[in-house]
């Protein structure tokens, strides 16, 4: 149907609708998330920021299927998610997430073949190509342990960009890398998002990298976590200028208002 002439917009691609997550622990009921909503389109560079412990890692996880939701529901093409597919694929902040008896190359392999996405000739193809898309074709053949951190985190971004999911999640993939790597994957990410103009959800507590990477911004208020706002990001060419200064002042008033 023609969305112009009808005012219609087409479904978002994941939707998270008044969703609300508790932890049970033995002696309390910790509300981690409130009510949260938001839609996620296709080809959408969407963050999620917000102080620590406003319960992104926990959203992230339950758009994974990795947790239940408490109140609400979320969607993936108009299915609810009930547990992990690969169609959500998730990359961790943490440089441990690769296997370590195996190379890069059977890492982001393996992958394919264990989920029945790809088999034989064609996964060994797809891996290598999204492992030289991340720069490491020199470390095909590496094990995790002869790598640095920002190699290993390319490693787990070729790794959940090979399997084309329709979202990728990425929980704050740079916080443990120094400043310099940080600035550097952010503009590779950026990059590899110009070729294939794939969807991902990104969380950070990081106003600058929010700004950086993402196109929408939606802003989490402190424990337990409720939508603040939502808001456009800028253009890459207006990083570095007044527009990007304002933005972030305004969100740091956001984040820091009383209410
Ligand atoms: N397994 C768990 N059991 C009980 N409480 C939990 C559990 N995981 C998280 N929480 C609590 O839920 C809240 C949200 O945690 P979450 O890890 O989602 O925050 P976050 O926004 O990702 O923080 P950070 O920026 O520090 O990673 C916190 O109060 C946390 O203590
Ligand atoms: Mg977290």
């Amino acid at each position: 149907m023609d969305t112009l002439s009808t005012g219609v917009t087409p479904a978002p691609l994941l939707r998270v609708e008044g969703v609300t997550i508790q932890y049970k622990t033995p002696d309390a009921l910790i509300t981690a998330t409130r009510r949260v909503s938001f839609d996620v389109h296709n080809s959408d560079r969407f963050i999620l920021l917000g102080p620590s412990g406003c319960g992104k890692s926990t959203l992230l996880k339950a758009i994974g299927g990795y947790l239940p939701v408490t109140e609400g529901e979320i969607t993936i093409k108009d299915r609810p998610v009930a547990e992990p597919g690969p169609d959500r694929m998730m990359v961790f902040q943490e440089f441990d997430q690769l296997l370590p008896w195996k190379t890069v190359l059977e890492n982001v392999r393996f992958a394919l073949t264990a989920s029945g996405r790809l088999s034989g000739a064609e996964a060994r193809d797809r891996a290598e190509s999204y492992i030289e898309k991340v720069g490491l074709a020199r470390f095909m053949n590496s094990y995790p342990h002869m790598l640095s951190g920002g190699m290993k985190q390319r490693v787990a971004i070729a790794r959940g960009m090979a399997m084309e999911p329709d979202v990728l999640l990425m929980d704050e993939p740079f916080a443990a890398l120094d400043a310099l790597t940080r600035r550097k994957m952010q503009d590779e990410l950026l990059r590899l998002w110009d070729d294939t103009k794939f969807t991902v959800l990104f969380v950070t507590h990081s106003i600058e990298e929010a700004i950086r990477v993402g196109t929408r911004i939606l802003l989490l208020s402190p424990h337990p976590g409720e939508v603040k706002a939502e808001l456009n990001s800028i253009a890459p060419d207006q990083l570095g200028t007044a527009r990007q200064a304002e933005l972030e002042s305004r969100i740091n008033d956001m984040l820091f208002a009383s209410h």
